[in-house]
């Protein structure tokens, strides 16, 4: 049940009856128990535009929502300050709710497309590629709504760099080459560095550009070498992030080699396209530079590419949904080629096309996060270093697990903080790389709430319960922190539903967190195993929601839960 959307309906109902039919509720969870659930904070504004006595307005509004039979659902509903309503929701409302726990699908599913990590094979995922992650929970949440997810790894393994590489690469002899290509990092700059230097090297690059594109036996099978190699990298960085992309997701720029000639030509019918200094162009209104589909030389560009692939996407796929996870920087390639694709029709209008982009992750000095040496760090390294550091953070806390657990929950808590960290805020915002922050028990953290989590199941284990024999307990709610702890356990419909339509993770970063708070103020108020039986029963199934929610909610956001820590 989305609460919010529930009584939005309400809202919207009572305001036409009252005459501001036009004007937005602005329904927000109150900020204070004291206010109650809900505040709608839209009256003020509408009585303005109206010219109406706020006050009057809202009372006005409060008769309606009762007219409209709210007080089936509510304890109160009530005016307060210059013009806010204010709702709280009964008791054997909120009850009858967690009685239907779990998440509701969509009535009706979209088809979307994700387009996320896409790291450029040239070289190693680097610590950037972190951010790129975050798609990985969109199509988590997406999917547990039960829209149809197509992930997309739209990796760049095409362009002139890799005639650089593989040239490096055949110039090395063949035993060599897997031990060089063991360093991605340290092969792309060797290589950097010697078509700099060497003329004659550059020249080769740029013949071997040549031969790849011409389909060179020899050429081919060094830069499929080298793409597999590079591959295996981010195989490893997917698994160990626990990120869900597979070989089947892979889109990798060179799939759409052979579309690009029919690209242009397409553009070129659709009469979208002019001639500047040789190269193909398209100009748009609205914007200072052109989008070049094709060099004077003939080679196509990114942007080309991009075309093919929304295209593909949406005629192959049926996708009426495109969401793009990248760096803000390319904020206006994707704007550009998106007002293309509409243009030229590869994009129907009914589909929805969405950059959303991410900020960059900053040391505590303001400046780009680098390694010690100050080079890029590479992600592999970055996160041996959380679970390292987590593996010495548990050992301390619990040394009682034994050295198979801590490894286990070093594991899960070192990449959880991680990610989480990076969850956190709102994805366009930069954010600072912390690791004592990240890995705090205290606080909005990962540790933090995987720790709620365990608190939670040891519960379980003290009362010697199974929390699935409780799944007929209906709670009884009879304080207050019970009763927000209810609301938290059903804001998780209405904070995944925000998360899909906003692609904003970081509303289900706060929501766990709220809802561990939640849990904290009851179980500091409230008895559970001490309580007489009926209530005892009622507590522990809140319990088992709470754990239940905050299991799932991290599992959303990629992040794994430990029974122990
Ligand atoms: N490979 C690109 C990069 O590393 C990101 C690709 C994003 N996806 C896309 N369809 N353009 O910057």
């Amino acid at each position: 049940m989305n609460l919010r959307a529930l009584l939005h309906d309400r809202f919207t109902a009572a305001f036409e009856a009252t005459g501001i039919a036009e004007a937005e509720p602005l329904l927000r969870p109150a900020a204070r128990p004291e206010f109650g659930h809900y505040q709608a904070n839209g009256i003020m504004a509408a009585a303005k535009q109206a010219r109406r006595n706020p006050r009057q307005l809202a009372q006005a509004v409060v008769g309606a929502l009762r007219e409209g039979g709210i007080d089936a659902m509510a304890d109160t509903v009530e005016v307060a300050g210059p013009g806010f309503v204010n709702v709280t929701l009964a008791p054997a409302f909120l009850a009858a709710g967690l009685s239907r726990p779990g998440i509701e699908a969509a009535p009706r599913p979209d088809t979307i497309v994700i387009d996320y990590s896409s790291p450029n094979l040239a070289k190693e995922m680097h610590v950037g590629h972190l951010r790129t992650t975050i798609g990985d929970a969109m199509a988590r949440v997406l999917e547990a709504l039960g829209h149809t997810v197509i992930r997309q790894n739209h990796v760049g393994d095409w362009g002139t760099q890799f005639g650089m590489l593989v040239a490096h690469l055949d110039d090395r002899g063949a035993d060599s080459q897997g031990a060089a290509l063991a360093d991605l990092e340290t092969f792309y700059a060797s290589a950097r560095q010697r078509f700099d230097a060497d003329p004659a090297f550059a020249q080769r690059a740029r013949r071997m550009v040549v031969a790849l594109q011409r389909g060179d036996a020899a050429a081919r099978r060094h830069w499929e070498r080298f793409i597999e190699i590079s591959l295996t990298h981010c195989r490893a960085v997917y698994d160990r992030l626990g990120i869900t992309l597979t070989d089947a997701d892979l889109d990798a720029e060179s799939r759409y080699n052979d579309h690009l000639p029919g690209v242009v030509e397409h553009l070129d019918r659709a009469g979208l396209l002019s001639v500047s200094d040789g190269a193909k162009c398209v100009f748009l209104d609205g914007f200072d530079t052109p989008v070049i589909v094709q060099k004077s030389d003939g080679g196509y560009l990114y942007a080309t590419t991009d075309l093919a692939a929304v295209r593909h996407r949406c005629q192959s796929y049926g996708a009426n949904r495109l969401m793009y996870f990248t760096d803000a920087r390319q904020s206006l390639h994707f704007r550009q080629f998106f007002a293309v694709a509409r243009q030229a029709g590869f994009a129907p209008p009914e589909c929805r096309l969405e950059h959303h982009p991410f900020g960059a992750i900053k040391d505590r000095g303001g400046r780009a996060f680098k390694s010690r040496d100050g080079g890029t760090e590479k992600l592999a390294v970055l996160l041996e270093e959380a679970v390292r550091r987590a593996d010495a953070l548990v050992r301390r806390k619990s040394p009682e697990l034994g050295d198979d657990a801590v490894q286990q929950v070093a594991r899960v808590v070192g990449i959880g903080a991680v990610k989480y960290a990076d969850l956190l805020r709102h994805r366009a915002s930069d954010y600072v790389f912390d690791w004592d922050a990240m890995l705090s028990f205290d606080g909005n953290t990962a540790p933090y709430l995987q720790y709620a989590y365990a608190r939670i199941r040891s519960l379980f284990r003290r009362a010697d319960a199974d929390p699935a024999d409780l799944a007929q307990a209906t709670p009884t709610l009879g304080t207050g922190a019970e009763r927000q702890l209810a609301l938290a356990l059903l804001r998780f419909q209405e904070t995944l539903e925000a998360v899909a339509a906003e692609a904003l993770p970081h509303y289900l970063c706060g929501y766990v967190y709220e809802l561990a708070g939640a849990f904290m103020r009851f179980y500091e108020t409230c008895a559970v195993l001490d309580a007489p039986p009926a209530i005892r029963r009622s507590r522990l199934r809140l319990c088992a929601l709470t754990a239940d929610t905050l299991r799932r909610g991290l599992g959303l956001l990629g992040i794994d839960t430990v029974e122990r820590m």
